[in-house]
Formats: structure tokens, sequence, C-alpha cells
């Protein structure tokens, strides 16, 4: 590393009103946050405003961001289409909420229905985590039975069955063939940590072993098709995973949360890999920017919450006052208005390859063991040359270096969360990308590599 270069001095040198309201934060909030996941040390910055692809801090720093709120901000932040909506919706209802179904639910649940290809019926919720808790109750439901499967490292919401063996230490994880149900939280039952099996990502022979060997009690297993944002399924992974299922009658949910709008073409990853699950989860994105969720599925699964239909005694619960909000529904519509045109998607692409490509050049021309890595409009950023496949892997990376680079970026004008993923949007130009680029080089070449 150059003589006298300390990224994280000179974050701090600039951000002096973020510390100073993180301070203030901290006699209020536990960590000064909303989420653990919002802090980073030594404090995160605090937010003043934001348009387009930037976002300004309360010192008045002017950064590109490409954290658009870990990823519903496709469109950018205060997309005017999406704000006029807002604004319509509001005006048109006279409220913010009615009570009684209305027919924005319908029109978006339709549209929902006719994107996704395993989706025949959809639920609204408020928010992705509760989009999968529910899908999850209604696969136990209609199955009867008591356990679900995971794959280690995957992430659904934080609730106690999905937080087990997220983060877990190489001391306590286990055999990699065989990953024990290990608690990433406190506060996580023994019951819970037996209720959950955990299957090692991208290994088929592992994976089908535990599937038919705990097929009995399975009601499902909840995956991310893409790990993070970043980690692909391999393509035969994900064909074997469905067959397997489907063999042994255990319901496959995938969680789109994340990837549902962020592949490289509308239908999320379960139409770029051509596998369709029985249910999947929606979250982000079709909030345009508000609280959202949803889970969606085969018509004889999502039916067993249907109460036109079914007794209470053989039926799902699934509520939640704000479920299907307007206004939210309104912002999310006019995101998707956005995606289902024809330029929407290449443009995307482009811009993320743009920046994507352009890293893994500059890593390759200074002679940077890194990479950038994984499909359409997200991507993350490891320090590293082994393949990234699991959870396993990743943790492999050097973080220390990752750091590094993540201050040196976030005190020149580039916003990230630090060590999470990047997200791009139709808000980011050429020029946005030029200029991380140049910043990249920049911190690059004083990091000393
Ligand atoms: C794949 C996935 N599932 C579920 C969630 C939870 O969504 P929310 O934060 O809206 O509860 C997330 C959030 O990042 C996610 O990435």
């Amino acid at each position: 590393m150059c003589a006298g270069f300390n990224p994280i001095a000179e974050y701090e040198a600039r951000t002096k009103k973020s510390r100073q309201w993180f301070h203030e934060a901290s006699d209020h909030l536990p960590g000064g946050v909303t989420g653990n996941v919002k802090f980073y040390k030594p404090y995160p910055i605090c937010a003043a405003r934001a348009k387009g692809s930037h976002l300004w801090d309360l010192d008045g720093n002017d950064y590109i961001d490409y954290m658009l709120c870990f990823g519903p901000l496709i469109l950018g932040h205060g997309h005017p289409r999406v704000i006029k909506a807002i604004q319509d919706q509001l005006e048109r209802d006279g409220t913010t909420i009615f009570g009684p179904p209305h027919e924005l639910e319908t029109k978006m649940a339709e549209r929902l229905n006719r994107i996704f290809p395993c989706a025949e019926r959809t639920r609204f919720t408020n928010s992705g985590l509760e989009a999968t808790l529910h899908a999850l109750r209604v696969a136990r439901g209609y199955k009867r039975k008591n356990r679900i499967a995971k794959f280690e490292g995957h992430y659904h919401g934080c609730y106690d069955e999905v937080l087990v063996s997220l983060t877990p230490s190489e001391e306590i994880a286990g055999p990699e063939v065989a990953p024990q149900s290990v608690s990433c939280s406190l506060g996580t039952s023994d019951y819970t940590l037996q209720s959950v099996q955990v299957l090692p990502f991208n290994d088929v022979e592992s994976s089908v072993r535990l599937l038919k060997a705990h097929k009995n009690d399975l009601a499902a297993l909840i995956m991310e098709p893409v790990q993070r944002g970043f980690v692909a399924a391999d393509p035969e992974f994900l064909k074997a995973i469905r067959e397997v299922t489907d063999d042994l009658d255990i319901i496959l949910i995938f969680d789109e949360v994340m990837s549902g709008f962020r592949m490289d073409r509308l239908g999320g990853a379960q139409t770029m890999f051509g596998v369709t699950p029985d249910m999947m989860c929606l979250g982000k994105i079709i909030g345009g920017g508000f609280p959202c969720g949803a889970f969606l599925g085969r018509k004889d699964i999502m039916d067993v919450v249907n109460p036109a239909t079914r007794a209470k005694d053989q039926r799902v619960f699934h509520g939640g006052t704000f479920n299907g909000h307007p206004t939210v529904l309104a912002a999310g519509m006019a995101t998707l208005d956005v995606l289902e045109e024809p330029e929407t998607y290449p443009y995307l692409n482009r811009i993320t390859a743009k920046l994507q490509d352009g890293l893994n050049d500059l890593f390759e021309r200074l002679g940077v063991v890194a990479q950038a890595i994984g499909p359409g409009s997200t991507f993350n950023i490891v320090f590293g040359d082994q393949k990234i496949c699991d959870y396993r892997d990743a943790l492999l990376c050097d973080e220390k270096k990752r750091q590094i680079f993540d201050f040196g970026m976030l005190a020149r004008g580039i916003h990230y969360h630090p060590d999470k993923p990047l997200y791009t949007s139709t808000a980011h130009t050429d020029e946005d990308i030029d200029q991380a680029l140049k910043t990249a080089e920049e911190v690059l070449k004083l990091m000393g590599s």
C-alpha cells in the first residue's frame, strides 16, 4: 500500500457531520441504525437527499450511488414516473389506504402472474422477509410436514428459521458436504435448528443425498437461485434440484426477492435458467422503493390460504393490515411499466457490463487478484482468484483488501455499502460508470497492487 494512504481516515475527515449524527443516533437507536445490515465501522454516512444516480450525505458530499437501498431502486432515486404515480394515486383515491380490496391489487397480481412462469396466484406482503415466511408456512400447511431445507449462506430475511446457517464460521459450520444447522443469531431455539435441514449450494451429489435422507419430513426447499445476488447456481445443479424435489414431492421455492427483476431479462432467475419452481417470493423492486413483498405460485398450493373455498381448520393463515397498499403498488406498477419497455433491459445490461467488465479489466491490467462477479444488474467484488461457487468459497476472500478498496471508493464519491454487492439502475449514465472506473483505478493504484 502507498505510504500515507489511509482511506478510513480520509472517510472520517470528509464525513464529520455523519459522525456527529452517529453519536446522537446511537443514544436512541442501537448502533445508530434501524437494521444491523445498515451499520459499518466506524459509522455509516447519514443520507440527506438523493436524485437519479446520486446521493448526498449530511456533509454535502455528492456520491454516485451503487447501493440503491440494497437493490430496490432499479430506476434510480425519485424516478419521475414513480413520483407521478404516487401523487396520482393519492389524489385519485383520496386516501392513503382503503382497507377493502381494490383494483390495483388485482392488476399487479395479474401482471406478476403473467411475468413469472411459476406464478398462477399471488398474495402481497410488506417485505421480502414476510414473503418467505408466508411461503414456507403455506408449503408446510399444504404438505402437512414440519421441516424445511435451505442452503448454507442463503438469505431469506431475518426470522428464526431462515437465519439458520446464514453466516456460520468455518469452525462451527460442519463438514462441507453435510453442513450443520447452525444458529446465526442469539435467540434461535433448538427446535428451530432441528426444523431446518441445511444443504451445500452447487453440490448436486450432497444435496440430493441429504434431501433423499430427509424426504419424509421436508415440506419445502427454499433457495436463492443466485446466492446473495452474485453466486449463480450452476444450471445443471438447478435442474438436478428441480428433478429431485419433484421426485421426492418437496415444494421448491425460489426466493427471487433479489433476482426477480435483476437478471438480464424480465422474468427473474427462473426465466433465465429455464427452471420453474413451485413457488416464489418477490420484494424490493415490486414496491418501487416502498416496503413490499409477494409470494406466488401454483394455484393448487396457493389455494391453501383461500378463505372462499376452505374451512378455517383447512387453511393457512395469511394476514397483514398493509398488504397490497395502494401507494406502494402504484409505485411498483410505474416501475414495472419502465421495466417492461423493450429498451430497458438492454440498457441495464450494457451499463452493468461496462462497470463489471471495466473493473475486471482493471484488475487484470493492474495485477490485482480480484473479480467482479454476478449475473444481471447486481454484482460483487471479491479479492481472491478462486472460483466462487458457494458460501465456503466466499469465506476465503480477502476481507481486509475489500475494506480498504471500499473506503477508498467511498472517500472519493462512489457509494455502496462496504462489503456488499453493487447495484446499477437505468439512472446510471456512461459518465457515472466512467467516473466509478476512474476512481477504482486511482484507489487500486494507491493500494499498491
Ligand atoms: C433474497 C432475499 N430474500 C429476502 C430478503 C428480505 O427482504 P426484506 O429486507 O424486504 O425483508 C432479502 C433482503 O435483502 C433478500 O435479498
